[in-house]
């Protein structure tokens, strides 16, 4: 089965450099708030343009922190999108504030700065935009209503790792911004990591605290802080792996390339990026109208019959998980997250994934697309775009 993304592939490319940087940290057996994580802080900091930044031991307590940091806690409302993996507005109820749910965009998945526009309120105190799959929010009006609104704009970079808007890193926009090292990331440890980039010190020092018990030195607790550190091994591993991020990010934008190319005339939604955004492709996710030959579930079995993996991102819009039921919307009050919930579907993409594994996936959909194709007999349903083509490749 060709998979969706292959962390032991990623793994094999780069084995002796990983295997000396795990072999460095165990002879050296300094484990937690050491000189790896403190290369590392400086080296991501630098990648993103920004001037500090601070590693936690995952992205969920990055965006908890990050708003923690910023005295954003109970009573206070912090939009966030409702589709994203469900830890982005869990992180902001774990802070002790209320996640407030708005519409994506139909076309970028990325938070629709008309529907935050629309939740606006007097107890709104910051926006968490989320650069969903690899491509850029629309940090540009979702920044000026930030700033109209006196909001703090925190963006949820975890799945943006060295993606650009209006040519700088996503990550350097937002007063603190946060990313995740989940394993299949685009940057990726080998166990749980994340980090808080800013250009604020007084934040950066603030956010050291807060990861670290809120000890302002030595057993010394000046605040109820948390136990978030990213550890030395994590840090060693992503330092070898932040050298390869650029070419690993190029390698998945050739890929998608690809498939735009080659899925253009099939009838799915293909991932867009913004003008002026460099998208990097954690996913490259497409969407299946229901009418379109069965609809994304058809696609999936059919794909899967032909050993091609897909995955879902995500079934669920997060304002419809039981564990928000109590906060709402109704059902249909976010319409274009619930119809990327109902149609979206995740392609094999990642940096090592082979042209010909890539060319049998294409090849499957294709054939997905042609057959289905075919007007039923008996109806005067018109040949669609490019059928005659597709049956004959
Ligand atoms: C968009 C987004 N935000 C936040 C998180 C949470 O990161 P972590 O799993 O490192 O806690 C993830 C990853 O699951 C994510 O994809």
């Amino acid at each position: 089965m060709i998979p969706v993304s292959d962390t032991k592939r990623g793994y094999l490319a780069l084995r002796e450099e990983l295997d000396a940087a795990v072999r460095r940290v165990l002879d050296r057996s300094w484990f937690v708030l050491g000189a790896e994580g403190e290369a590392f802080e400086a080296e991501f900091a630098a990648y993103l343009g920004v001037e500090h930044c601070v590693g936690v031991a995952n992205g969920t307590d990055a965006i908890e922190l990050a708003l923690r940091a910023l005295d954003i806690g109970p009573g206070d409302e912090v939009i966030v999108p409702a589709l994203t993996a469900a830890f982005s507005a869990l992180a902001v109820s774990r802070a002790g504030a209320t996640p407030v749910f708005a519409d994506v965009d139909p076309v970028t998945a990325g938070l629709d700065p008309a529907s935050v526009a629309a939740r606006i309120g007097p107890r709104t105190r910051a926006l968490l935009p989320v650069h969903l799959y690899g491509g850029a929010a629309d940090l540009e009006a979702l920044g000026v209503l930030a700033a109209d609104h006196d909001l703090a704009l925190v963006e949820d970079a975890a799945q943006a790792h060295g993606a650009r808007y209006a040519g700088r890193r996503v990550g350097s926009f937002g007063q603190v911004s946060c990313f995740s090292f989940y394993p299949s990331k685009n940057l990726g440890a080998y166990g749980d990591g994340g980090a808080i980039a800013t250009d604020d010190p007084a934040l950066a020092a603030r956010l050291r605290r807060l990861r670290n018990g809120g000890q302002a030195g030595r057993y010394e607790h000046v605040e109820l802080g948390a136990n978030s550190r990213l550890d030395e091994l994590q840090a060693a591993i992503l330092r070898v792996k932040l050298a390869r991020l650029d070419a690993a990010n190029a390698a998945r934008r050739a890929q998608a390339a690809r498939y735009d190319a080659a899925l253009a005339d099939t009838g799915l939604t293909l991932p867009r990026a913004l003008p002026g955004a460099e998208h990097v492709y954690h996913l490259y996710a497409v969407r299946v109208p229901a009418t379109r030959g069965g609809g994304r579930d058809a696609l999936a079995a059919h794909l899967r019959e032909r050993g091609v993996g897909t995955q879902i991102h995500y079934p669920t819009p997060v304002h419809r998980q039981p564990a928000y039921a109590d906060l709402g919307p109704a059902p249909g009050a976010l319409p274009e997250a619930e119809a990327w919930a109902a149609e979206e579907l995740s392609l094999p993409l990642f940096p090592e994934l082979t042209p010909d594994e890539q060319g049998r996936a294409i090849a499957a959909i294709r054939e997905w697309a042609g057959g289905n194709a075919e007007p039923p007999a008996g109806t005067s349903a018109g040949t669609p775009r490019g059928n005659k083509r597709r049956n004959a490749e």
